[in-house]
């Protein structure tokens, strides 16, 4: 495992610009996630590093060494694709050891057995090692896709979305499973994905791209708690972080140039009062709690609230802020 590190690293398809001037320094042993939605240039950021595309302008360092040039064999990266691409005619155990019988691995056949005996273990696709690939399920392909990069010991591994085809049980348990996996192997680990879960459940580090542009990075609480700009807040929380004007709702103090206020759950209090600032308009039930959707004059609203909080639509309500964030006219983070 090594560090990896990106130094204005800019690569342009005609005059779409996919990655801009991105810098990051991805440390020994770190999960990184790269969290955009499509087109912000997370794949193209991966096949960069991979080598698969070369780089307009910028430098690209793996372990102290300079990439540039470099084929990407010559690379040590492993990568996890999207669409899981398995030897189809090949058993799961054939797949497996696929990456370890190349000629510059140069492995006895014993070492590529146990390799691939510990891995499958690893990824619990042990009970399958004789099954053609294509005899699996779509989970079970995706592990031996995710276990294939795994016998291998590069100094990184990529990942693009590699959980995205599954559904969403699946999904989970393999994300559980992937951090428990990284862990042991103190494995260096890029990992892109759309899907903000997966970012704040994985990753030691959340890089926020948008439009070819790393836009914030820092761990998940930092990312969430001080988000740099608007855009950044609304890419983590669920429900969405409501945007409304400065002064809509009383609480908060706005620092100077404030234009618009952010709130999350954790920044709105709410109380039954007819006659409140505001009313109930809908209630989502989710089981272990609801979501409340809330209006504001023309304004809306969304906020958690607990299942046994007495409220039909129609209720009046009183909303308060307590430290929400505050944004420019330019969507920047002011204050706090
Ligand atoms: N080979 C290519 N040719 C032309 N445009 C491309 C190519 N690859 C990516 N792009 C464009 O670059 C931008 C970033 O793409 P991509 O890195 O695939 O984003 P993401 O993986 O975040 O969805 C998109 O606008 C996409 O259309
Ligand atoms: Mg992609």
């Amino acid at each position: 495992m090594a560090d990896v590190i990106l130094k204005g690293i800019t690569k342009s398809f005609g005059d779409k610009r996919a990655v801009d001037a991105v810098d990051l320094h991805i440390h020994d042993g770190e999960f990184v996630v790269l969290l955009g939605p499509t087109g912000a240039g997370k794949t193209t950021t991966l096949r960069l590093i991979a080598g698969l595309e070369a780089p307009d302008a910028g430098t690209l360092h793996i372990g102290g060494r300079p990439m540039q040039g470099l084929a990407p064999a010559s690379r040590d990266v492993a990568f996890v694709f999207q669409q899981y691409s398995l030897y189809p005619h090949l058993t799961v155990y054939e797949n497996l050891a696929f990456p370890l019988r190349s000629p510059a691995c140069r492995m006895d056949a014993a070492t590529i057995d146990a390799r691939v005996r510990q891995v499958a273990k690893m990824v619990r696709i042990d009970h399958k090692l004789e099954n053609r690939s294509t005899r699996l399920s779509g989970g079970e392909m995706q592990r031996v896709a995710i276990g294939r990069a795994l016998v291998r010991r590069p100094s990184i591994y990529l990942m693009d979305e590699p959980l995205s085809s599954l559904d969403a049980k699946l999904r989970a348990e393999l994300r559980l499973e992937l951090k428990r996996i990284q862990k042991e192997l103190g494995a260096t680990l890029l990992y892109v994905t759309h899907d903000q879960i997966e970012a704040m459940t994985m990753a030691d580090r959340i890089g926020i791209l948008s439009e070819g542009r790393l836009v914030q990075i820092g761990t998940p609480r930092e990312i969430y708690t001080d988000p740099a700009n608007l855009h950044v807040a609304a890419r983590l929380g669920q429900p969405h972080i409501n945007i409304l004007p400065v002064g809509l709702l009383p609480g908060g103090e706005a620092p100077a140039g404030a234009t618009r206020v952010g709130a999350r759950t954790e920044h709105i209090a709410i109380a039954r009062q007819d006659g409140g600032n505001a009313r109930v308009d809908w209630i989502e039930h989710l089981g272990d709690q609801n979501h409340l959707h809330i209006k504001v004059g023309e304004h809306r609203l969304v906020t958690l609230a607990d299942p046994d909080m007495p409220v039909v639509p129609g209720d009046g309500i009183s909303v308060t802020l307590r430290n929400p964030l505050y944004f420019g006219h330019d969507g920047s983070r002011l204050g706090g």
